[in-house]
């Protein structure tokens, strides 16, 4: 000490000044360590999108900003065995310090985690009264990272849903004081909001895909749309020309053209319930011979293959069964008492298998060659032939009508 006579002396005061600056020094650069820290985690919750990146931000901040040697963030999974929590990051530690051993469970200390309630702070947790209660470790496992300075929050969102725990450890006792728990808290929170602003962006991301998905299926539908109604308006058409073109009188005309759109929605009606993708051969027919009476046995099904249609295929074969069926009615085997239709049909084997469907007339009136061509001939030699790229022949035995129709499978069958 230096001692002047003239006045007081300097010694103590200029010691003392000297360590309170050293003091304010070093809490200013611990705050400024901590106001760093936590602008960090305040960009990364910002700025990345990645839920890890960010609860890895969160955990290495609390790690520097308490003191502690290791932390981890635990997502809180509900599986079948019940709620456990799963280890998602950790800081301060190499992950395979805790691959060998069990998630954390329900154990007394972990309880209030669960609840979501309380911070658990221990100076010493090997002495905590709620440790090492539990088999079969008794506390931590054997080889646990050794830990007795111990800290612990829950993360919860807003709504109130545990999302999972945070943890900060140390070797060292009494490391963390009411200022790290506190810190923990606002930490806990932050975590909970990047973790609900990382799944609310993921949700949002989920919607607008499956609106642009809806878009794009309505899109699709209408095109489709647009393109059925134009092939039908084609169809009705052509049909009413056709049927003009054969027809007596105005009457006849009314009648046959009725008929004709009736067929065609029957198959239309077949077409709808199958989603427009194709229908069945045996289908389509049925709903043309309907109306002739199917149930006392007129028309005989004497065996064919399960055969799917594609919608045009399933329109040009409705259309030619309803000229058959009519035209038996009219002239053939169901215009008496007693005729019937045989209907069967076989598909060839080979590269380019073909469908041959025969209609063979029995029992009705005896049959001329006809000298005139209405709309059933054309359509069944001429129409279907020309739509389904196969052949048609009509045979006028005395005995029956008879139909038989080659056509490519490949011109038959839905495109899938
Ligand atoms: N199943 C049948 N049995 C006997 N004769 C038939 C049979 N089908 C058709 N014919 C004869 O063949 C002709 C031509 O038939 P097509 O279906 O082309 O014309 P349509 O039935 O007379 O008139 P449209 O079909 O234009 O209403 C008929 O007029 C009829 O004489
Ligand atoms: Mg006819």
């Amino acid at each position: 000490m230096i001692e002047r006579s003239d006045g007081p002396t300097l010694g103590p005061s200029v010691f003392d000044a000297n360590e309170r600056l050293l003091a304010a020094e070093a809490a200013l650069a611990a705050e400024r360590r901590r106001a760093d820290a936590l602008s960090r985690i305040a960009l990364s919750i910002g700025t990345d999108g990645n839920l890890e990146n960010v609860v890895q931000a969160v955990v290495d901040g609390g790690v520097e900003l308490t003191g502690a040697r290791y932390g981890a963030f635990f997502y809180n999974t509900v599986g079948e065995a019940g709620e456990s929590l799963t280890l998602y990051i950790l800081s301060g530690a190499p992950r395979e310090a805790f691959a060998s051993f069990p998630m954390p469970r329900k154990t007394m200390l972990f309880a209030p985690t669960w609840a979501g309630r309380e911070v658990v702070r221990s100076g010493d947790i090997k002495a905590d009264p709620r440790y090492g209660h539990n088999l079969p470790h008794h506390g931590m496992p054997k080889g646990h990272l050794e830990v007795r300075s111990y800290l612990n929050a829950a993360v919860v969102s807003r709504s109130g849903e545990v999302l999972g725990s945070m943890f900060f450890g140390h070797p060292e006792p009494d490391v963390f004081d009411e200022a790290s728990e506190r810190l923990l808290v606002g930490l806990a929170g932050q975590a909970a909001s990047a973790i609900e602003t990382v799944r609310l962006h993921r949700d949002m991301a989920r919607e607008l895909e499956e609106r642009r998905r809806v878009e794009e299926r309505q899109k699709l539908l209408l095109n489709e749309l647009n393109h059925r109604v134009k092939n039908t308006l084609a169809t009705v058409q052509s049909i009413a020309y056709q049927t003009q073109r054969s027809a007596r009188s105005p009457a006849a005309f009314r009648e046959a053209f009725e008929a004709r759109l009736m067929a065609l929605s029957q198959t239309h009606n077949l077409l709808t319930e199958q989603g427009w993708q194709g229908a069945d051969l045996t289908e389509v027919l049925q709903a043309e011979f309907e109306p002739y009476d199917t149930a006392s046995g007129r028309f005989i099904f004497e065996g064919g293959p399960a055969l799917r249609l594609s919608p045009k295929a399933a329109v040009a074969v409705g259309m030619a069964a309803h000229e058959l069926v009519t035209n038996a009615a009219k002239y053939g085997a169901l215009s008496n008492a007693r005729g019937s239709v045989g209907v069967r049909w076989s598909v060839s084997d080979g590269s380019d298998p073909i469908l041959t469907f025969q209609w063979t007339e029995r029992d009705g009136p005896s049959v001329v060659v006809p000298q005139h061509r209405g709309f059933g001939r054309r359509l069944l030699e001429q129409g279907l032939a020309n739509e389904l790229s196969g052949q048609v022949q009509i045979t006028y035995d005395p005995d029956g009508l008879r139909c038989v129709m080659r056509l490519p499978l490949r011109s038959l069958e839905p495109e899938d």
